[in-house]
């Protein structure tokens, strides 16, 4: 398994950014799966945007919490570039992005880093990590 560490970021900021997606989680719609998820990711001006996941009665509709953080940041200004993305579900264990959101967050940057806890350690790698061979557009 690959832990990639960045030299470049301060391991503050992943905890910043973890406690920040805890206290998102909080406002997580989730009454149907009872799993609420939070995610904040640091854009490259430094700000921080914070997402939960969105349940519907219509099961399929639900956004998920990456997804959410993700187009709040793109609303603040599409220019942004989103450097790194914490997520958490249940409190120590790894809270794994699903597909889609890798899919559409690979769209603005496929090498942020993905920050999860797992126990008193964190586990980061790279987004196209977990999917190298995603889907491209040649225009
Ligand atoms: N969910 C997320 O928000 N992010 C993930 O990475 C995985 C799953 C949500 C979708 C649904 O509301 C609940 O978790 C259970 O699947």
């Amino acid at each position: 398994m690959s832990i990639l560490i960045e030299r470049s970021f301060d391991k503050s900021i992943f905890q910043n950014l973890l406690l920040r997606a805890r206290e998102v989680q909080q406002q997580a719609y989730a009454p149907y799966s009872a799993f609420p998820v939070g995610a904040a990711i640091i854009a490259d001006n430094n700000e921080i945007f914070a997402g939960s996941n969105v349940e519907n009665s219509s099961y399929g509709l639900t956004i998920c919490a990456e997804r959410n953080a993700l187009t709040s940041m793109i609303a603040s200004d599409r220019k942004n570039i989103p450097l790194a993305i914490a997520i958490v579900g249940r409190p120590g264990e790894p809270c794994y992005p699903c597909g889609a959101c890798i899919q559409v967050l690979c769209e603005f940057n496929p090498s942020m880093l993905v920050v999860l806890e797992k126990g008193e350690t964190l586990e980061i790698r790279t987004l196209e990590e977990y999917l190298p061979f995603r889907f491209k557009l040649d225009r």
